[in-house]
């Protein structure tokens, strides 16, 4: 709109000596520029050549050379911009081949652009394969199927809750109206890829696993539902990746008695790493030399090893299906037990009255650990019934996993990719003279949530009252 267009022009126009003096140079996506020192751009792409850019342009571009930077999302800590080079984004757009998309696809794409995926997949995945994308801004539950009946898009991409908010919307006639016939992301659940292709048909579903800057990814090619993927032969020989024991406590690998990791059998959790090579580099984040070397864990197998850390909890099956168990951060530990929010926000998330749920923990005086804490949103013409989810949390969940305090905010606050944001609520804990939204607290004896008072928090503060 004008009204924004002209605040951004402000804004650009305050900062204009300060960038010129750093020498950069700006352009307005326009015909025309009245701001001195700002040059228009729109006239110059009309007179652009059709003929293909000269080679010699190129001619240094190197597998090695930055071809793009991309901020990960800061759910659990600041964003960082990891260093996308030339390799990599031919990998990512592998992703894509490997999914089946071919010249006549139309993919649907509602992330944002800054995010790896719609990027590196969706657009140079499209300029690869010689497929079309359209783009829609912003997400859309109510809109999303109409858009696809418009466009005759027969691929589109998810990430994390896009799918289930789509299994929340109100069912119609014309559900499987449409040409969709892949879709192409990462962080669908079990339970949720069951309803979507029960509810909207037999669309194929291809979940991998990959970050932004790690150095190991793997494709659910069988559509095992739930899993992430495979382990594969050919993928062993060229990538070596292992899950090795981790200690959610301490936020650490465990280590042997000479120093060393261990590896996990199968069947178990454990955090995955991977080698550093030459095939599978890590780049690490532009100008953050302590950030990369976090990535990074030494002296795992044997004097000298570096391998990547990827932050994430994963299982290997007896039938060497992958699953993601959950991010290390996404993890607390809570009288000895490790609780994966992933899996209670399942939970919770089934009784009828929850929208939405983010799971966390918080810590409460006297005790080690995290004690569980959820914040739900209610679904609209519903109510919040304490009894009705004291009971169903109490039947599914084992007493070390179950939240113990409830907050009910309005919204849930997500990143731009649709990842549930955690660190401003982890601070603020369960305070109600804090704490604005409503509260409730676990009561045992009433066998309900019941509303958070100062007494029981002073109690839960005195350690009068047992948790
Ligand atoms: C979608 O497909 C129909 C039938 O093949 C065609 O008539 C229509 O023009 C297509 N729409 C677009 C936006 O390409
Ligand atoms: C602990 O707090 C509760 C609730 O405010 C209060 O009734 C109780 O007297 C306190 N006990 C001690 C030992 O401070």
């Amino acid at each position: 709109s004008k009204t924004l267009h002209f605040k951004l022009q402000e804004a650009v126009e305050e900062v204009l000596p300060t960038l010129k003096k750093d020498g950069v140079s700006v352009y307005y996506v326009s015909r025309t520029s009245n701001t001195d020192g700002v040059d228009s751009l729109l006239d110059k792409v009309d007179e652009v050549s059709t003929e293909p850019i000269p080679e010699s342009w190129r001619s240094q571009v190197t597998f090695s050379t930055p071809a793009l930077y991309i901020y990960t999302s800061g759910t659990t800590g600041l964003p960082k911009a990891a260093t996308i080079n030339h390799h990599r984004l031919w990998y990512g757009t592998g992703l894509a081949l490997a999914s089946g998309i071919k010249a006549n696809d139309i993919i649907y794409t509602t992330l944002p652009l800054y995010h790896s995926a719609a990027l590196m997949i969706g657009l140079h995945g499209c300029i690869l394969t010689g497929a079309t994308i359209a783009l829609r801004s912003k997400f859309s539950a109510s809109q999303f199927w109409d858009d696809c009946r418009k466009y005759n898009v027969t691929a589109i991409q998810y990430i994390g809750e896009l799918l289930r908010y789509l299994c929340n919307t109100p069912q119609k006639p014309n559900d499987r109206d449409h040409k969709v016939r892949l879709a192409l992301g990462n962080g669908l659940r079990g339970d949720v890829w069951r309803e979507f292709i029960k509810r909207f048909g037999d669309i194929h579903i291809y979940e991998f696993y990959a970050s932004t800057e790690g150095n190991i990814g793997f494709m659910n090619y069988p559509r095992k539902v739930g899993a992430v993927g495979r382990a594969n032969y050919i993928q062993r020989k060229v990538v070596t990746y292992e899950l090795i024991k981790y200690d959610v406590e301490k936020d650490e690998p465990v280590r042997d008695a000479n120093g060393y990791c261990i590896k996990v059998p199968k069947g178990e959790v454990g955090l995955l790493i991977c080698k550093i090579t030459q095939l599978t580099p890590f780049n690490g984040y532009a100008g953050g030399k302590s950030q990369t070397e976090k990535k990074k864990l030494r002296d795992v197998f044997k004097k000298g090893d570096l391998y990547f850390n990827s932050g994430d909890l994963l299982m290997i099956d007896h039938e060497d299906f992958i699953y993601f168990h959950d991010r290390v951060g996404d993890t607390f530990r809570w009288k000895g037990e490790n609780v994966a929010t992933t899996e209670v926000a399942d939970i919770v998330g089934l009784a009828d009255f929850v929208q939405e749920v983010n799971v966390y923990g918080v810590p409460v005086p006297g005790h080690e650990g995290r004690i569980g804490m959820a914040s739900i949103k209610v679904k609209e013409n519903y109510e919040f019934n304490g009894k009705k989810l004291f009971q169903h949390i109490t039947d599914y969940l084992p007493s070390y996993a179950r939240p113990r305090f409830l907050r009910i905010q309005d919204t849930i606050e997500i990143t731009g990719t649709f990842k549930h944001r955690k660190v401003t609520l982890k601070e603020e804990g369960f305070n109600p003279t804090v704490i604005k939204d409503a509260l409730y607290f676990m009561d045992d004896k009433a066998k309900a949530y019941v509303p958070m008072t100062e007494g029981i928090y002073n109690a839960i503060s005195n350690q009068t009252l047992k948790l």
